[in-house]
């Protein structure tokens, strides 16, 4: 039988209308001046974010350092949610890369409201850091594929902006959170200075991530992309599964909400199993192993050998992601085997 890896929406492999467009993609030096097709890529997601301009880059990780690097300088201070992915899992690159540190705020399931926010702010005096930038995650993937109300992002990026603070959103599933609610990728993204999204994950292609904002921010960010090693050539092999995804795999995140909501409602009825958050909103679903003795590498290991890929998150917590490799079938079979295992332990 085949191995149901669900592990990460990153493990997803080109299918063959994807490899096609990359095949045929249309290609220049984008490091001298441009290749076209991420040109086209940029383009299309500016216009989708609603935003001046944008521009490619490899990954996530140095789309949200390169988005923070713009806002700051060394010695800057960032707020930012406890359990967010730039804090946690970045390698703290805001102070490697840049200089900065980070403020931390512990928020109600790992979102964040005004009232966390209000009074972090530290003040403007030679003894203090400079608070400088509010960056916000969604969906939060720390938080089981959340999503954070729109009316809670606009009255925290409203009081940043009132009080002197660039945004940055670490939209990495953005599309997630469209797809969810509804509500238009450029309604998300209106309220932030910046926005990273992501094509390497619920979007399905192997490679890439994008960074929008005004003019001036994108032309800032060209020049911490080539500091940062992160200017490509001929991009646009990449850029067209990006375009592939972001033309064909939205709508269809659809699907891995679905499959991820069948694999909760079968977690939530397995004894020594306690889904966290209870409620699944998107595709990633987190469950904490309350069985005497078990760790979550102990379960992790013990599906892997029944054909069941997951990751242990905490010495406790396991994280399973749907995504467009994994059918509803096999998310079925998976349930069913989480089941079994959790019965055997
Ligand atoms: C919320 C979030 N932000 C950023 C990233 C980083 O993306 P990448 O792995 O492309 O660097 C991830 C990766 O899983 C993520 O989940």
């Amino acid at each position: 039988m085949k191995t149901i890896d669900l592990r990460s929406d990153t493990v997803t492999l080109p299918n063959q209308g994807m490899l096609e467009a990359m095949q045929t993609a249309e290609l220049g030096d984008d490091v001298i001046d441009i290749d076209p097709t991420v040109q086209k890529l940029q383009d299309r997601v500016a216009e989708n974010l609603g935003k001046e301009a944008a521009i490619f880059m490899p990954s996530g990780t140095m789309t949200n350092q390169i988005g923070i690097r713009i806002h700051c300088q060394p010695g800057d201070e960032i707020l930012c949610e406890d359990g967010c992915h730039i804090y946690n899992y970045e390698q703290a690159g805001f102070a490697q890369l840049s200089g900065l540190v980070a403020r931390p705020i512990q928020g109600k399931n790992f979102q964040l409201s005004l009232s966390d926010l209000q009074g972090k702010i530290r003040a403007d005096n030679e003894h203090m850091a400079r608070t400088r930038l509010l960056c916000l995650e969604n969906t939060h993937n720390r938080g089981g594929g959340s999503i954070l109300a729109l009316e809670a992002i606009k009255e925290m990026t409203e009081w940043a902006k009132t009080n002197g603070l660039a945004t940055h959103l670490d939209g990495a599933r953005l599309y997630n959170a469209v797809v969810a609610t509804g509500i238009a990728a450029d309604q998300w993204a209106g309220p932030f200075d910046t926005v990273s999204v992501c094509f390497s994950k619920g979007l399905g292609a192997p490679i890439g991530s994008a960074l929008a904002g005004s003019q001036e921010a994108i032309a800032l960010a060209r020049r911490y992309r080539k500091l940062f090693g992160g200017a490509m050539r001929q991009a646009g092999v990449i850029a067209s599964a990006a375009l592939f995804g972001l033309e064909n795999n939205v709508d269809r995140l659809e699907a891995d909400h679905q499959n991820a909501k069948i694999l909760a409602d079968s977690i939530a009825q397995v004894e020594g199993l306690v889904l966290d958050p209870e409620h699944v909103e998107t595709n990633i679903v987190i469950f904490r192993v309350d069985l005497a003795n078990i760790t979550a590498a102990d379960f992790v290991e013990a599906l892997e050998s029944k054909g069941v890929r997951m990751l242990a998150f905490s010495p406790q917590h396991v994280r399973a992601v749907t995504h467009l490799g994994v059918s509803t079938e096999e998310t079925g079979a998976a349930a069913r085997i989480i089941a079994n295992v959790a019965a055997l332990m």
